[in-house]
């Protein structure tokens, strides 16, 4: 059964699908960001044809799964914070993440997302959700470690990160949701 999705609200937080005409605002936001990119999955956007092309990536997760990346909005305001989602890979196994503006760090956002992609995950019948993140990446392991995620491996020398160098494997851990 296909469950509709409407935009989630958390205490401080509006998530809600990405559309085209935000593509300026998540370039300058977070994207194009050196620090902010260090350690996440995608190649740091160099042009907003980047962040289009990321839009598009977006849509066709949102017509395969009715699930897909999410931007990140403060409730009050409406500001761009940032991102996070979910990546449908089969109907029962997802993974996340999440990326924040530079000055939105250290407020407990991160966490306060991640526990909303929790309960989303929960309410498709995902049944293994779980996140990559680099083993040297203190502040996102804790922010898995506050949202209950149990670290299953470190893996050395496992995976490229496109922002640290194309041709360097990084050592990652798996983390995956137990509070299901
Ligand atoms: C990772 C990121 C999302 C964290 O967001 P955030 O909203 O600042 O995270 P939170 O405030 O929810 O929690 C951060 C926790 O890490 C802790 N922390 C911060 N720096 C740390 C460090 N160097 N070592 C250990 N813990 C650290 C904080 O104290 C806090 O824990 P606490 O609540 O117990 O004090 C943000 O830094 C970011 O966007 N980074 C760039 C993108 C990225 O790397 N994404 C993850 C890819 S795996």
């Amino acid at each position: 059964v296909e469950i509709a999705f409407s935009p989630i609200t958390t205490a401080r937080l509006h998530l809600r699908r990405p559309l085209e005409a935000d593509a300026r605002a998540i370039f300058t936001q977070y994207a194009s960001d050196e620090l902010v990119t260090k350690y996440v999955g995608w190649p740091r956007h160099k042009t907003l044809a980047d962040t289009q092309t990321f839009l598009s990536f977006s849509d066709h997760a949102w017509d395969s799964w009715s699930a897909g990346p999410l931007l990140i909005e403060d409730r009050e305001s409406g500001d761009l914070l940032g991102s996070t989602g979910l990546a449908m890979e089969t109907s029962h196994t997802a993974s996340t993440g999440y990326v924040l503006a530079r000055r939105h760090w250290g407020k407990g956002y991160a966490t306060e997302a991640l526990l909303a992609m929790v309960s989303w995950a929960n309410r498709l019948g995902v049944q293994r959700l779980y996140a990559l993140c680099h083993a040297e990446h203190a502040t996102s392991r804790r922010v898995l470690e506050k949202a209950r995620f149990l670290r299953e491996a470190t893996h050395p020398k496992y995976v490229v990160f496109p922002n640290l160098g194309a041709d360097i494997a990084q050592s990652v851990c798996v983390y995956s949701a137990q509070n299901r």
